[in-house]
């Protein structure tokens, strides 16, 4: 294996971990938790957001497991050869491709804008002091709400990412 692909192999699946990962970590535990938080709520989402800038971590570490990915893919299939990919080993890595490549266009155009615009609501509520305005809670609420829907159909695209690159490579054996 030469050094190349070995570099690629580590960005995929440490980028793929941190990703999937707190994909996970965030939908079961932190949002749940939040959710109870009442009046720190918005400051929490505005430290969580807009200072550790969750978001960002998470667009860094979505697109470097894809351009390694997309990499991997080229040289496992010698270039996009039909004869690989219609491999049972090349049909499992490509149905978590397409899954991987689904998940993130919905965080980017769906869920990506309403993050931001949650963590802006944050910083205004939390910079305003005292509980927040009722027209201000209440998009807070819808915002929250669709995150939260489209968040668990990105979920499932992710582990059938993980499933199918997890296996494919024993597909067919
Ligand atoms: C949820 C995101 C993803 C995760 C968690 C993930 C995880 C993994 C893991 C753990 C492996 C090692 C499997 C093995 O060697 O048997 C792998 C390999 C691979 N992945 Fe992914 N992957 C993801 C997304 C993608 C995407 C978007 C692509 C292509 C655009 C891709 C293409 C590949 C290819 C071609 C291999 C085989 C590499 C080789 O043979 O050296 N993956 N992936």
């Amino acid at each position: 294996m030469n050094t190349v692909i070995l570099l690629l192999r580590i960005l995929h699946v440490v980028g793929g971990v941190f990703w999937v990962g707190s994909a996970i970590l965030y939908f079961y535990f932190v949002a749940p938790s939040v959710k109870g938080l009442g009046p720190a709520r918005p400051q929490f989402l505005q430290g969580f957001i807009e200072r550790r800038r969750y978001p960002m971590f998470m667009n860094i570490s979505s697109a470097v497991t894809i351009l390694a990915g997309a990499l991997l893919y080229w040289n496992s299939s010698g270039g996009l050869q039909t004869a690989w990919i219609q491999t049972p080993t090349g049909i499992g890595f490509t149905i978590g491709s397409v899954a991987a490549i689904l998940a993130y266009l919905l965080g980017f155009i769906l869920i990506r804008p309403r993050g931001q615009r949650l963590g802006q609501l944050g910083k205004e509520i939390a910079m305003a002091g005292g509980p927040p305005p009722a027209t201000l809670a209440a998009e807070m609420h819808v915002l929250d709400d669709e995150i939260m829907a489209l968040e668990r159909v990105e979920l499932v695209l992710m582990i059938v990412s993980l499933l199918t690159m997890a296996t494919a490579r024993y597909w067919g054996m």
